[in-house]
């Protein structure tokens, strides 16, 4: 573990330590806890900010990190692929409890590994992170549990895939079985389109054995939804909702990204709809997986498409939405850390999440050529202009330190600069004003995050 400056974060985090100090929220015994983060995003970054405010946690420390995360946190060197160095930095730390980000190592069984070790994870275990490391897992899943979802085939050969594509008729959506950092999905318009696809994937393997086996889809249309509850197998709590946007350009042009923007709550659900996604998506998962022998304790996300006809599922994820989590972080209230320790516990039915009604927009500046090849090591300026507007958080993705304290880029997608507001417009101009004082070379955002349709309400 390397030294940082610990528990202290830009803009925000002030609030942090005056809230700590007060101690009115420190309860007998709950306090003292060391937590450890797995990632190195800008999903990471949220989760560390918004654990260190809990009145039960001491320390946090990230592993791996990155530029913005190590500048306010302990970072210890132990990339995301390596469960064992994980495993074993969880044990040596004496962490009360390990929160694991992204997908990458809980597919491979990092949750499993640490419960042997009785270390408390949050995050599910690598059998029912399959929900995500598998498309055709996925889809079959729901169908045998009747979640909505678009209709499907799944194939193992070329052949198979271009067949399945004429029976289907275009639109149809190509997707790679396994993980492949949201970039696995083609929504072709012409059957040429979906052949080129189907061969880039399966004879080319630009993916390698993630599209060993493709799902092909019906084409859905509607708006996206990003829904999240917090799971201990049993009761869900549901987080606030978020829209991602994750085509690269404005007017949503471009490839698709792993996510260029989000804000939160995502407009046109009120509460019927809410209340129908809860019992006919993300619940009746819970269930389905419990009743499979997959237990999943973690953050369930569900992707959804608001289609005419109703809810539809395009992906399961095993963990916290990225950028969701930015602006959906930002909206919370309650201790987070509760939250999660009652889902370790098998408590959560006890729990309640209070929520701020202000909305969230998070902007993510984007490195150059991203997200076909993004370039690094650019020198970012403006960091702290930027964080000193109000209710703004300059969430760290691809940065990192480099000599003499300089920030450089290190991912495509380098800042989430996220901003509260009373309401849309307002948490826009936030953030909008506080990305627009960040400079470096290369950098792109999108210009329409948080901007909802004509006709469409807050
Ligand atoms: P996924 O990783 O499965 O969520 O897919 C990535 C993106 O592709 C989604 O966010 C949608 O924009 C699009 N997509 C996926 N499945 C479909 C579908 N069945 N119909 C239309 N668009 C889809
Ligand atoms: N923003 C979509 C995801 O986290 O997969």
């Amino acid at each position: 573990v390397k030294p940082g400056m610990t528990n202290k974060v830009n803009g925000l985090m002030g609030h942090h330590t005056s809230r700590r100090g007060d101690g009115k929220r420190f309860r007998c015994g709950e306090g003292r806890m060391k937590i450890l983060v797995i990632g190195s995003g800008g999903r990471e970054h949220a989760l560390a900010w918004k654990i260190a405010q809990s009145s039960r946690v001491d320390k946090v420390v990230v592993a791996p990190g990155n530029g913005g995360i190590c500048r306010s946190f302990d970072c210890a060197d132990v990339g995301t692929d390596d469960v064992g160095g994980l495993v074993s930095l969880a044990e040596g730390g004496g962490f009360d409890l390990v929160v694991v980000g992204p997908e990458g190592p809980l597919v491979q069984g990092l949750a499993d590994a640490l419960a042997e070790k009785r270390i408390r994870v949050f995050g599910p275990s690598r059998r029912a992170a399959e929900i995500e490391g598998s498309k055709r897992f996925a889809k079959e899943f729901m169908a045998r549990h009747g979640i909505p979802t678009a209709a499907f085939d799944a194939a193992g050969s070329p052949e198979a895939a271009r067949k399945i594509v004429r029976r289907l008729g275009v639109p149809v959506v190509v997707k790679a079985d396994g993980l492949a950092a949201g970039k696995g999905v083609v929504v072709a318009g012409t059957l040429a389109e979906a052949d080129t696809a189907i061969a880039a994937m399966m004879v080319e393997k630009v993916f390698g054995k993630a599209a060993d086996c493709v799902v092909i889809e019906e084409c859905l249309r509607g708006r996206e939804a990003s829904f999240m509850a917090v799971t201990d197998g049993t009761s869900i709590l549901p987080l606030e909702t978020a829209q991602d946007h994750k085509r690269v350009g404005d007017g949503d042009t471009g490839p698709n990204t792993g996510g260029m923007g989000a804000f939160s709550p995502a407009p046109g659900i009120g509460r019927a709809l809410f209340a129908e996604v809860q019992e006919t998506v993300l619940k009746k998962a819970v269930a389905g997986l419990q009743k499979e022998g997959r237990p999943f304790l973690g953050v369930l996300y569900a992707g959804l498409m608001l289609t005419a006809a109703g809810p539809r599922v395009l992906e399961f994820n095993a963990r916290f939405g990225d950028p969701e989590t930015q602006p959906v972080l930002m909206r919370l209230e309650s201790d987070l850390v509760d939250l999660m320790s009652a889902a370790v516990d098998g408590s959560l039915a006890r729990s309640k999440a209070v929520w701020k009604s202000d909305p969230a927009v998070c902007v993510v500046a984007a490195a150059k050529g991203y997200p076909a090849r993004p370039e690094t090591g650019q020198t970012i300026e403006g960091l702290d202009e930027a964080a000193r507007w109000p209710q703004t958080v300059v969430f760290h993705g691809g940065t990192r330190a480099a000599s003499g304290g300089a920030i450089v880029t290190s991912g495509g997608r380098v800042l989430g600069v996220t901003s509260l507001g009373k309401d849309l417009a307002e948490a826009r101009q936030r953030a909008y004003g506080a990305i627009a004082q960040i400079r470096y070379d290369g950098m792109h955002y999108r210009h329409d995050i948080g901007l909802l349709s004509r006709g469409e309400a807050e």
